[in-house]
């Protein structure tokens, strides 16, 4: 089984249905509230428990009860949560609007999530674990620790730059995989995604400036994967109702890495993973559209590729 250590953030999310998404300064009604656990990191964690591998998160909660919640529900996800640390301030949160066609908007609210640092990470026994996942949800300087540490201990990371907004780019420089969507993409290369070829030419500069492997998700036109060996997958989606495209990013990045993580092959792990995420959009909320691995493999065993 695959031992995998996620750093990285946990949210509350306040999850609000709307018609359509409003205007800057419009009120608009909403039409159900639901609290879900997220957070990337967490359900990267929780994506990566339920495809069979051995998960430990390491992050920061908060005192309040939103915390306590998220920590009952990741225990009771099979998450090992002996480093997870909690913090004088609030539990992060996120405040989400899903419109009719399943797309949401999403305002963060760090909290505990910006207070998990330096200390912190030193304080993580790297050796015990096969790969390390990674965001952009938690300090910076934390991220730069995780990635030092990782490097000494030649330990790979694979690296999710969400939310792209104040990532470091000098942060590429000790990661072994990264897994990013379009826009991502298109922030980090400088090259406009429109299609598969505006992808492929995006993966090959990252792929030219020193990245060892590499994948860019793309919704519904599938993903593609490229790595410094000359390798080239690209896997199309499945054809699914969406019913929420929330989490489907992590869905994808914690079951890739779990079946990768177990010694599956990148186009069977790419597979997995693009049904995991499909599962996914199906079905509403963050933690809850998880699929396991029975589910998965029911799916897969249903539909013709
Ligand atoms: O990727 C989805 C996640 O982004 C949500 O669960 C929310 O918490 C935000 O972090």
């Amino acid at each position: 089984m695959a031992n995998i250590l996620v750093v990285g953030s946990m949210n509350m999310d306040i999850v609000t249905k709307v018609e359509r998404h409003p205007f800057p300064g419009e009120t608009i009604q909403g039409n159900a509230t639901t609290f879900y656990i997220g957070g990337k990191g967490a359900n990267q964690a929780v994506a990566a428990s339920r495809s069979g591998a051995f998960v430990t998160m390491a992050g920061a909660l908060g005192t309040d009860s939103f915390g306590m919640d998220i920590s009952k529900r990741l225990a009771e996800a099979q998450i090992e949560l002996g480093c997870v640390v909690r913090k004088p301030v609030m539990t992060g949160i996120a405040l989400i609007t899903i419109d009719q066609a399943g797309e949401n908007n999403i305002i963060l609210s760090a909290g505990a999530n910006e207070a998990y640092g330096e200390a912190d990470v030193d304080k993580l026994e790297l050796l015990e674990y096969d790969i390390i996942l990674l965001q952009n949800e938690i300090s910076s300087a934390a991220i730069t620790r995780v990635l030092d540490r990782a490097a000494e201990a030649n330990i790979p990371v694979f690296m999710n730059p969400a939310p792209i907004a104040g990532f470091d780019a000098d942060q590429l420089r000790k990661v072994s995989f990264l897994i990013l969507n379009e826009l991502e993409a298109e922030e980090l290369s400088g090259i406009r995604i429109q299609d598969i070829n505006g992808a492929r030419q995006a993966a090959k500069q990252m792929l030219e400036e020193g990245i060892p492997h590499l994948i860019i998700t793309l919704g519904s036109k599938g993903s593609l994967y490229m790595d410094q060996a000359g390798m080239h997958v690209e896997m199309p989606a499945f054809t699914v109702a969406v019913v929420d495209t929330t989490a489907a990013g992590d869905t994808f990045i914690g079951a890739f890495a779990a079946k990768y993580a177990e010694g599956v092959e990148i186009k069977e792990s790419l597979h997995y993973a693009t049904a995991a995420s499909a599962l996914a959009v199906s079905a509403a909320g963050a933690q809850s559209s998880i699929p396991t691995e029975e589910q998965v493999s029911a799916f897969l065993a249903s539909v013709k590729f």
